[in-house]
């Protein structure tokens, strides 16, 4: 385990325990979330971060919104259980773990025929089973994509898909951890990720402690590192991807994506199912999270950009899944993604 992202501490009641990354490298800092209220907070603020992560979290934090609920009646409950999952499916747009965990979790209550107290217990037992499949799913992903990097193979990566945006190995950085326990070496250039620099504060930060070869860059060196024949594959995660194979991840993916086709390296997306979002035909209907402008202007506390100029920051953009070499997903590859392809990871994983 590279770092423990996010944990439930104690039974029910209990609470969550994860890291501030909004605070890495520089601090190390471990915050106790006990209300629905906080977890919206480290939801929106990036204090915790990564599709996967945010789904383990919107599955806790419902559960911190009404595991003190005592004595209440099933639908008195259920009205409980919907507003909550109402309330933090606002945190994030894009990242469809998000709503996925949300959904999932009121499946199992309105399925669950029992007392309002009943109810809770088995919303426990969901957030619980959603982390525990978190790891499970995050080493099929390190296995499938550890086949694809020889010994000796060095991969760009854009981001953070690793240990810090899932609660095990990540989803892009997996393949990685699996190859160095099989004993082979692989080395990592880290796309530093403006503006947030989720690349440096968090995939250098993690590697690095785990001891894998990692080389920071910035993000306009891509181009330069892959035309001097460094990089021999692009692993990158996802934060939504449609039925026909189009890729949302942190903005600037799209870049490496052409900039990988042009120089005949392949570029891979690391995702669980869950990333996957069957209403979405393709790629024009993701919404795309907008952030605000001090994130570019003023990035960690200094100013950077004229006082009142106009700033525009999207948070992720779109990869066409024509770009895309293939998906390494916990139920195989899917080569050269396409909506045919796709739908039949999906069925083989039960998500339609
Ligand atoms: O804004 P962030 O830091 O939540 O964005 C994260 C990414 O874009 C990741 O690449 C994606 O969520 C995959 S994480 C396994």
């Amino acid at each position: 385990m590279p770092v423990a992202t996010l944990v439930w501490e104690g039974g029910r009641p209990g609470h969550v325990r994860l890291i501030d990354q909004t605070l890495l490298p520089t601090q190390y800092v471990v915050v106790d979330v006990r209300t629905v209220e906080h977890m919206f907070d480290a939801i929106r603020r990036l204090v915790v971060r990564g599709a996967p992560a945010i789904g383990v979290a919107a599955g806790f934090g419902l559960l911190l919104g009404v595991q003190h609920l005592d004595e209440r009646d099933r639908d008195d409950t259920l009205g409980r259980v919907r507003e909550t999952a109402a309330y933090l499916a606002k945190a994030r747009p894009t990242a469809v773990n998000l709503f996925w965990a949300l959904e999932r979790m009121v499946r199992r209550a309105t399925r669950d025929h029992a007392s309002g107290d009943g109810i809770i217990d088995g919303l426990f037992a969901e957030a619980r089973a959603i982390f525990e499949e978190d790891k499970a799913i995050c080493r099929k992903i390190g296995a499938v994509g550890a086949e694809l990097l020889r010994d000796g193979a060095t991969v760009l990566t854009h981001c953070n898909a690793g240990g810090l945006a899932t609660v095990d190995y990540g989803t892009a950085l997996a393949p990685i951890y699996v190859a160095a326990d099989q004993g082979k070496r692989v080395a990592v250039f880290a796309d530093e990720t403006r503006p947030l620099l989720q690349g440096s504060r968090l995939t250098a930060w993690e590697l690095h402690q785990s001891g894998i070869d990692v080389t920071l860059i910035t993000d306009n060196m891509a181009a330069r590192v892959m035309f001097e024949g460094r990089i021999d594959a692009v692993f990158v995660g996802a934060d939504r991807i449609a039925r026909n194979g189009d890729v949302a991840n942190k903005i600037g993916t799209y870049g490496v994506a052409v900039l990988a086709r042009e120089h005949g390296i392949p570029f891979y997306v690391c995702a669980p199912l869950s990333t996957f979002d069957p209403a979405i035909s393709t790629g024009d209907e993701i919404p795309i999270e907008q952030r605000g402008a001090e994130e570019v202007a003023c990035g960690f506390g200094t100013r950077t950009a004229p006082e009142g100029v106009k700033i525009y920051n999207p948070a992720f953009d779109v990869t066409p899944a024509r770009l895309v070499t293939g998906i390494v997903t916990e139920v195989g590859l899917i080569e050269r993604p396409s909506r045919a392809r796709v739908e039949a990871a999906l069925r083989a994983g039960g998500r339609i």
